[in-house]
């Protein structure tokens, strides 16, 4: 716990890089393991993260972020992108993996899909695409944290 105490009291958002220092490979699996694990409402993550490896693209997103150097001079350039709308071909699909993973029948969790499509439908698109992105910033948080 004083280790967490330490690493949140050093943590700072960079301004300027230092091109030639790299994340670790072991490090950066360890980050994405981070978002993996990260929490969300009914474990759905509707979101993507996006490792940008491109220069040419960071460079286009370097314009679109106010120039910011950080865009392109950082080792790993991540980008969390929440789904525009959620429904139940989403749900179906978490379903889908979940059952898989879990040696289950997808049939067992009809119930689960039901009301959480239910849930979901009461909620207007704008309202949809503000719960996807809060979720993404947790993920963002728990990236953050990891990385301190
Ligand atoms: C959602 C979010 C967006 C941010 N956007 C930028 C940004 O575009 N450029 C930047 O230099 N810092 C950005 N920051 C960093 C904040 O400015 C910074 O965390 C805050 O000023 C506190 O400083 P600290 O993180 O060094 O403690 C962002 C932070 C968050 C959480």
């Amino acid at each position: 716990m004083k280790k967490l105490q330490e690493a949140l009291n050093w943590r700072y958002a960079v301004k300027k890089f230092d091109t030639a220092k790299k994340i670790v490979a072991s490090d950066f699996e360890q980050f994405k393991e981070a978002v993996k694990l990260t929490p969300s409402s009914y474990g759905l993550q509707p979101f993507k993260v996006l490792v940008i490896e491109d220069a040419d693209l960071r460079a286009k997103l370097q314009a679109a972020c106010w120039g910011q150097t950080q865009i392109v001079d950082a080792s790993h350039l991540l980008i969390f992108a929440s789904l525009k709308d959620i429904g139940e071909k989403e749900v179906a699909a978490y379903l889908a993996h979940k059952a898989e993973l879990s040696g289950i029948d997808a049939s067992a969790l009809k119930g689960y899909q039901d009301f959480m499509v239910m849930k979901i439908g009461e909620k207007s698109v704008q309202e949809r695409a503000t719960w996807n992105a809060k979720q993404a910033y947790i993920a963002v948080g728990n990236l953050l944290t990891s990385a301190a």
